[in-house]
């Protein structure tokens, strides 16, 4: 645990508007600060900064918190990260011992250290392996290279690893945790989990390893190992050689599928590349996008598998704000062959004929349909105006449509009647779903974050109220801890509400929003700040509040008659 001290001093250090400044352009609006929500994707501020109580919320999104939660959600930091990084901002010293260890398994410097070990006896394994080193000249990847990367092997064994790192006093356990092994079934002992592969270690930005990546040396399955995630390593939240990238990508930054592309990229001096570690791009990565770079060039395989995950990957970077374009290789599969192939030149011309995503995705509309027909001009009509439709802006949609139906051989105007048809139906669709899922919150039906609600609908309105008020004058937690209005935790009929409640009553006035921080989810966090957020300018007195109180009690007793009336025609 962090001193309560220790991060009132950080909170009061570090002001919410000047930290949020660094992200948002804030206006002022009254009394508080709004802006364009960081966390999802807007034209209109809905994105509030409160500053008398500390707190954001965002209208649009429903994230919310105190400073620190912004930061966990911003720089996707977990608490006691999030915690050391505005402290650092402040210069204030954490203590370590707090911070760093995890309950849950070995501290995180031991899994780095362990990694860092882990590295270094792959990495001496490479000279020592003819099939390694064979596969390394396959590839084309020289050894200049593979030492910039920290390449190793994982030589084809059950126990090299394993028993270099119990010489080095690193436990069973340990090594299961950062997935360096596995537990045999049968014996119940540690063995190697990466063997007979090509190891990429992966490195964050403070050049810590944090995981690996192991390729099979020549066929076999799966092709790529990849560690789990553990206290260190989140897939989710990296990119492969983002710590090379960094510090060179501020203009334009190439994302890429495989870890093999990559390291033929920075071979051919393109060092501002990265790859998504085994996985779809995630917002998490979109969103470290956005503060790292100016531009997303994708370039993914060249096959319908590497096309569909283009169009996810423009989705997500469009999502978050990042201005994306797709390089279009031909002649080759992916970047690697491409590279080999017809080399670095050949490639930098590529990078300035990149496409937009509406270029992309009509070339390969052009692609599929021969429109010399009228069938396949037809087709590639209406499924051209199924994307243009999809746009936002008019002006896009009026601009795309004039550049289409000038390739497709079709006039202007009817192209366009029909986008204006489908952005019709689009909106009508959009509508349908909305009124769909107010009902369906109105009814509690879907609600993630707190699943409790569905059953008790009257009772977690009351609820969702006293903790609003309670929020925004915490002088009544002192007294409800001191048993004024009669309320305790068993009082609650959902759980997320009760847990919230029962932090109220250990903090008591000093309560706010931010000590939900570590121990809620980010969301159970934005919640509670939505009830925080709802109470505005209406009257949070005591007289308001005993009578939520006395509305959650009677909700409670209605609710067992009518659990009652259940349980007795059962019974009939
Ligand atoms: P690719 O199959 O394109 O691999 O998968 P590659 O890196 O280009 O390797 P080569 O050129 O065929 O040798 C792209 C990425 O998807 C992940 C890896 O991160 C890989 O780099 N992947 C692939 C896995 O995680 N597991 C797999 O089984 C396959
Ligand atoms: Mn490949």
């Amino acid at each position: 645990m962090i001193p309560e001290s220790v991060i009132e001093e950080i909170k009061y250090r570090c002001n919410i508007t000047d930290v949020i400044s660094q992200y948002v352009t804030l206006k002022r609006a009254g009394s508080n600060m709004t802006g364009l929500c960081p966390f999802h994707s807007e034209k209109t501020p809905s994105f509030t900064v409160f500053e008398g109580s500390r707190s954001f919320y965002c209208f649009g999104c429903g994230a919310g918190g105190d400073v620190i939660s912004f930061i966990m959600r911003a720089e996707n930091m977990e608490y006691p990260e999030a915690v050391e990084y505005l402290a650092r901002r402040a210069g204030i010293d954490v203590p370590q011992d707090g911070a760093r260890r995890d309950n849950a398994g070995p501290a995180k410097q031991r899994l780095l250290d362990m990694n860092r070990a882990a590295a270094k006896f792959f990495y001496s394994q490479m000279k020592e392996s003819k099939a390694a080193l064979g596969y390394l000249e396959k590839r084309r990847i020289t050894p200049a290279l593979a030492n910039h990367f920290g390449l190793g092997y994982a030589p084809d064994d059950f126990g090299l690893l394993t028993n270099h790192m119990h010489k080095l006093g690193f436990t069973d356990d340990e090594l299961y945790a950062g997935f360096l092994c596995g537990k045999s079934k049968k014996t119940g002992r540690a063995y190697d989990y990466f063997r007979n592969r090509l190891m990429f270690p992966i490195i964050n930005t403070s050049g810590d390893v944090i995981g690996f990546s192991g390729r099979v040396i020549g066929d076999g399955e799966p092709k790529y190992l990849n560690t789990s995630d553990t206290a260190v390593f989140k897939k989710s939240r990296n990119l492969f050689a983002m710590n090379f990238a960094k510090p060179v990508c501020r203009e334009r930054l190439i994302l890429c599928e495989g870890n093999i592309d990559v390291v033929s990229l920075h071979g051919a001096g393109f060092a501002y590349s990265v790859a998504t570690l085994g996985t779809a791009l995630t917002d998490d990565q979109a969103r470290m996008m956005k503060r790292t770079t100016d531009e997303v060039v994708i370039s993914y395989d060249n096959d319908a598998a590497g096309q569909k995950a283009a169009n996810r990957a423009f989705e997500r970077l469009r999502e978050a704000g990042v201005t994306a374009r797709v390089l279009v290789l031909e002649g080759a599969k992916d970047p690697d062959e491409y590279i080999n192939t017809f080399g670095a030149d050949a490639f930098r011309k590529l990078l300035d004929e990149t496409y937009s995503e509406f270029d992309y995705k009509f070339l390969n509309i052009l692609k599929k349909y021969d429109i010399r027909a009228d069938e396949g001009r037809i087709a590639a009509s209406n499924e051209t105006v199924e994307v243009i439709s999809s746009i936002y802006s008019s002006v896009e949609r009026e601009l795309y449509a004039k550049k289409a139906a000038a390739k497709l051989g079709v006039s202007s105007e009817s192209l366009m009647h029909d986008v204006r048809a489908a952005v019709r139906r689009r909106s009508r669709q959009s509508k349908r779903d909305e009124t769909e899922t107010m009902k369906r919150r109105i009814q509690g039906l879907g609600d993630r974050v707190n699943p409790d609600r569905i059953k008790n609908l009257g009772g977690s309105a009351a609820e969702e109220a006293i903790l609003g008020i309670m929020m925004s004058s915490p002088e009544f937690i002192a007294k409800a801890k001191d048993g004024e209005y009669g309320l305790t935790p068993d009082d609650f009929v959902t759980s997320l509400d009760r847990r919230i409640y029962e932090k109220m009553l250990e903090y008591g006035e000093g309560f706010d929003v931010g000590r939900l921080n570590g121990e809620f989810t980010a969301d159970e966090v934005s919640r509670a700040a939505q009830m925080q957020v709802r109470r505005m300018g209406l009257a949070n007195t005591e007289d308001a509040l005993r009578d939520c109180v006395a509305a959650l009690k009677r909700s409670a007793s209605k609710n067992a008659s009518i659990e009652d009336i259940i349980k007795n025609k059962r019974k009939q």
